[in-house]
């Protein structure tokens, strides 16, 4: 009975917080940018789905990627993705919760999931992030957090959205 009750709390825990959802190419575009990204940065997309925020950063930048998703079919489809445009050199996927990746290596994080989810994560982005290192949040804030930059804008697909930059210092 404990055993089972174990076994459902942890499938629960494992269930994804934030649904798959793609953040549109232009907006991808438009994180970048925010995030002054450079061939040297090391992006972590936490929540990454299909792969298309580090696989664009290392095409267009050149910068080295991780992304994590708790879905391991997001997971597959990223690998695929990043082997057809060619930049799996540069890139990697894992399947993990984002409450537990270690980001201290990362330069810049980038984050499309939900508000709570962002909460619970500001202790380790607090605390693991190095001076310099930029986060970029597409329309959910991290708690309380203030941000250093809050870019609204309307994407291709006629959308209001809004773009968070926290920079760590
Ligand atoms: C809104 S999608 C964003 C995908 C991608 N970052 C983008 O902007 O196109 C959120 C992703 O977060 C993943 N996710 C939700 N909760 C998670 C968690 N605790 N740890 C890791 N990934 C999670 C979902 O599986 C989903 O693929």
């Amino acid at each position: 009975m404990r055993t089972l009750l174990a076994a459902s709390l942890a499938a629960a825990i494992a269930l994804p917080q934030a649904p798959f959802v793609a953040t549109p190419q232009d907006v991808v575009d438009r994180m970048l940018e925010l995030a002054v990204l450079r061939s040297s940065d090391v992006v972590y997309d936490l929540g990454c789905g299909d792969g298309r925020i580090v696989i664009a950063a290392a095409q267009r930048y050149g910068a080295r990627g991780v992304g994590v998703d708790i879905d391991p079919q997001r997971i597959d489809e990223a690998r695929r993705n990043a082997k057809a445009a060619g930049v799996a050199h540069l890139v990697t996927f894992r399947v993990e919760d984002a409450l537990q990746t270690d980001v201290s290596e990362a330069t810049v994080v980038t984050l499309y999931l939900v508000a709570s989810l962002n909460a619970r994560l500001r202790p380790r982005l607090m605390s693991q992030l190095r001076p310099g290192a930029r986060i970029v949040s597409h329309n959910f804030p991290i708690g309380d957090w203030e941000p250093d930059t809050v870019h609204p804008f309307t994407s291709v697909d006629g959308q209001s959205r809004t773009l968070f930059r926290w920079n760590i210092r």
